[in-house]
């Protein structure tokens, strides 16, 4: 199969992300090179979508939720706006639940919940007693919904890695309730440590806020079924490469995969129809799978989202660069 450049999608002034191009990596002291990690990540996101992101341990996923929260700067980009800016630091327009639960280790449950709205309520809001209350029946409320009631006086390091999980989701959502939902909605691997059970609540629980307040999600995790059925659409991420190109051009990950999926949030019996699972089931082997190192380009083939495109390669868009103003010569030198 050829590799196809697709033109970039019409710009509409909608979109909640918008990255053409876009490189970004690590300092790696061993070899004394900056190591690539994401690889020319080219992805538009409409305002409202429910992006599900998958890929293996490793290829960037936290990376790029980093650059979407301005937790990290990206390092080179021809085009990089989040919520129509660059993002330069965390604001409360971009709310996120992180990787690693992020919890305060000196701070109880409770406390832990009420964080969230310690750092987003105004001066006037911190002051009055009928707020606090207000914020305090709030966090019991979601102590209940998320089984934490046993445990609002322990401290994180008394929690298994499944509760601290639910606390740092609690924390989130008391916010959205009382400030409402921010414009984008980091996720990175927030139901990872869940049983079953308690995150099927949860994926119809963040179904339900997103239906509510229409706002942008991007959710990371590890498990396809749960990517397919939260998604409205999902994006592989992956550093399988076997191109020819030498070996530091292959380094890092980029889009393969980006596939539509239904618009609207669907009932969970869809998870047993026989669609649902020859879907996952073709990401998985598609995406996934590194004996079945397709060729990069023949990845391009399956990047069917609307918004999905792939613009320069890293020697065009090097070349595109203007050059360097030229050094001054040397004070003694004579023209001529
Ligand atoms: N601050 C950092 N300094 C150096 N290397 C880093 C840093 N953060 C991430 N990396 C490296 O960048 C690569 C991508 O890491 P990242 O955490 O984004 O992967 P991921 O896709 O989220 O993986 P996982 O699914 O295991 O969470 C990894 O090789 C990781 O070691
Ligand atoms: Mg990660």
């Amino acid at each position: 199969m050829e590799f196809i450049p697709r033109p970039k999608p019409a710009i509409t002034g909608n979109e909640a992300i918008h990255l053409e191009d876009a490189y970004h990596g690590y300092y790696d002291p061993s070899n004394r090179r900056v190591r690539t990690v994401l690889n020319d990540i080219d992805l538009i996101i409409s305002r409202g979508e429910f992006v599900s992101l998958v890929g293996p341990s490793g290829c960037g996923k936290s990376t790029l939720l980093k650059l979407f929260t301005g937790q990290e700067m990206v390092q080179k980009a021809k085009y990089f706006q989040v919520l129509g800016r660059l993002p330069s630091f965390p604001d409360r327009s971009r709310g996120v639940v992180f990787q690693n639960y992020g919890l305060a280790p000196h701070l109880t449950v409770q406390r832990n919940i009420l964080l969230g709205l310690e750092f987003q309520s105004s001066m006037l809001q911190r002051f009055s007693p009928s707020w606090w209350r207000q914020a305090k029946d709030m966090a019991r409320k979601y102590l209940d919904d998320m089984r934490l009631s046993d445990a609002s006086n322990k401290y994180p390091s008394e929690l298994s890695g499944g509760m601290r999980q639910r606390v740092a989701i609690a924390q989130t959502l008391i916010t959205i309730d009382l400030f409402g939902m921010p414009d984008l909605i980091c996720m990175d691997e927030s139901y990872g440590a869940l049983d079953a059970s308690t995150r099927e609540d949860l994926q119809i629980f963040i179904l339900k806020l997103w239906e509510k307040y229409k706002k942008t999600v991007v959710f990371v995790t590890h498990n396809l079924e749960e990517a397919v059925f939260l998604g409205t659409r999902v994006i592989v991420l992956s550093q399988f490469w076997t191109s020819d190109l030498p070996a530091a051009q292959e380094e890092g990950s980029r889009i393969i995969m980006d596939i539509p999926l239904e618009p609207h949030a669907m009932s969970t019996e869809v998870k047993q129809t026989t669609a649902f699972k020859e879907l996952t089931k073709y990401i998985l082997e598609r995406g996934f799978n590194p004996k079945q190192r397709l060729h990069i380009a023949q990845f391009n083939a399956d990047l069917r989202h609307p918004n999905a495109f792939s613009s320069l390669t890293r020697e065009q868009f090097d070349a595109s660069q203007p050059a360097p103003p030229a050094a001054a010569p040397p004070p003694d030198s004579k023209p001529g």
